[in-house]
């Protein structure tokens, strides 16, 4: 059996978390390999809801976890949320969760920042999580971040933690005096965690290629959606990590090969939090109708979720920058009363047809979405378990989808619990 990576294919917040959480029962180890505590996946097992933002989705199911080098960690979040699943019964441990050395540490200046910027950018903001995400990840390009690591050794941390307040202290002071921030409460934060945090990390390239990991069944789970990813998304309204599959292998120090499978969440319609380009966004009572069936209010945030139509031309893009081998299609129960269904198969920039996502900002916030049309199946799908108890009016749904995309569906998802899943086709 390969190896498996799962990523979301639209904005984020497709059922990443549920997706993960089934099919991790046939694999030995999740590794989660970027992004940070501004993800939110979510998992139902018998009505008990778990939240997970920087743990890997396979603790639930008691499988040996693993966050990678591209992870970036906000130590006190770390801990609180370890605490969180511990009280709902979770075993978590550091024989069963690891994380590499090389991680990069996020501090709460990191949030101030974040959160000061976007107030200031008011009309220009991206609207993001206001986790700090974006000034951490900049902190670790920019060569004067902390490392897990750096928390070996107080002299070292001390050194590096000052020089890195220093410069932010400069930008502050201009912003705002009241934010100032203080090494010293810094400090002390780290070094109060910093023991706690050194039991989990390792050497995480030396860890997985050792020889006794190298017969073990491997889930990389992803974070964020394709259309975040810092390179190939709709810059500048994404996230500040590259959400790629190809990440997977780099984060963990693995060969590219180990990836596997990669198999692509998309919902039945899209949605979107923050600011940014959505061409199939419904702007009506409608996309609010859809948005309070589905719940979609953000699991970290609590902001309303923008909802619109399935977008195949959005897709399509997804599938060419990822390798995306098939998907799993989640929350059709969400369709279930509606009594016409679009789908978006192209875009029309001016005059011009296009069948192609644009790469600009620009033109994408200009092109008019073009729709198929399709009848609604008006039944309750969330009970359903075979494929062959679907209303023929879903399965021609499902099919148009699969043939405008030209990627099989292999899982299809009818509810939040663990247990709302339909197997399609044969996953590999
Ligand atoms: P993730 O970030 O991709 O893991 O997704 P989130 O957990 O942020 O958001 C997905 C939401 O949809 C969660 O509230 C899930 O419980 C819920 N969900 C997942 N799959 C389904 C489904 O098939 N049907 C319905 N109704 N809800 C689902
Ligand atoms: P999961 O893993 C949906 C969005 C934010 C914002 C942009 C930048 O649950 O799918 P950031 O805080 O990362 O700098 O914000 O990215 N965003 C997400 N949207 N799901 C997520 O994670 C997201 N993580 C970040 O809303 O538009
Ligand atoms: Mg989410």
């Amino acid at each position: 059996m390969k190896n498996l990576t799962i990523i979301g294919a639209q904005w984020g917040d497709e059922g990443k978390g549920k997706i993960v959480d089934y099919l991790s029962n046939n694999y030995d180890v999740v590794l989660r390999f970027q992004g940070g505590h501004n993800a939110g996946h979510t998992i139902i097992v018998d009505n008990k809801k778990f939240i997970l933002s920087i743990l890997p989705s396979g603790l639930i199911r008691n499988k040996l976890c693993i966050i990678g080098s591209n992870v970036v960690i906000d130590p006190i979040h770390f801990v609180n949320e370890i605490k969180l699943l511990k009280k709902k019964k979770i075993n978590i441990s550091n024989s069963n969760l690891k994380i590499a050395n090389n991680a990069s540490i996020l501090l709460p200046f990191h949030s101030i920042i974040d959160k000061i910027r976007e107030k200031n950018l008011s009309k220009k903001k991206i609207g993001t999580t206001g986790r700090g995400i974006g000034p951490c990840y900049e902190d670790k390009v920019a060569r004067r971040g902390l490392k897990i690591y750096d928390l070996e050794d107080l002299e070292n941390l001390r050194f590096r933690l000052k020089n890195l307040i220093n410069f932010h202290n400069i930008f502050i002071k201009k912003l705002s005096k009241k934010n100032i921030i203080s090494f010293n409460e810094n400090f002390k934060l780290l070094k109060s965690l910093r023991k706690k945090i050194l039991s989990y990390s390792v050497d995480v390239s030396e860890f997985v290629n050792s020889k006794n990991f190298s017969k073990k069944k491997l889930l990389f789970e992803g974070a964020q959606g394709l259309m975040l990813d810092i390179d190939h998304g709709t810059y500048p309204y994404v996230t500040s990590s590259n959400t790629l599959p190809a990440v997977a292998p780099l984060s963990l120090g693995l060969k590219p090969s180990k990836i596997g499978h990669i198999l692509g969440i998309v919902k039945a319609y899209t949605t979107r939090v923050g600011e940014g380009p959505f061409p199939s966004e419904i702007k009506n009572n409608l996309g609010l109708k859809i948005a309070k069936i589905g719940r979609e209010f953000g699991s970290v945030t609590g902001r309303p979720r923008r909802c619109g139509w399935f977008d195949a031309v959005q897709c399509k893009k997804a599938i060419n920058i990822s390798g995306i081998d098939s998907l799993a299609l989640t929350k059709i129960d969400v369709l279930d009363n509606l009594k016409k269904i679009k789908i978006c198969n192209k875009y029309k920039l001016k005059n011009k047809i296009l069948d192609q996502m644009p790469t600009s900002n620009n033109d994408l916030k200009r092109v008019k979405p073009q729709y198929l049309t399709l009848d609604g199946w008006n039944e309750d799908t969330s009970k359903i378990k075979k494929l062959k108890f679907l209303p023929l009016k879903a399965r021609r749904f499902i099919s148009t989808i699969e043939k405008l995309l030209g990627v099989p569906i292999t899982f299809l998802s009818n509810g939040p619990d663990r247990s709302n899943i339909i197997k399609l086709k044969k996953f590999f």
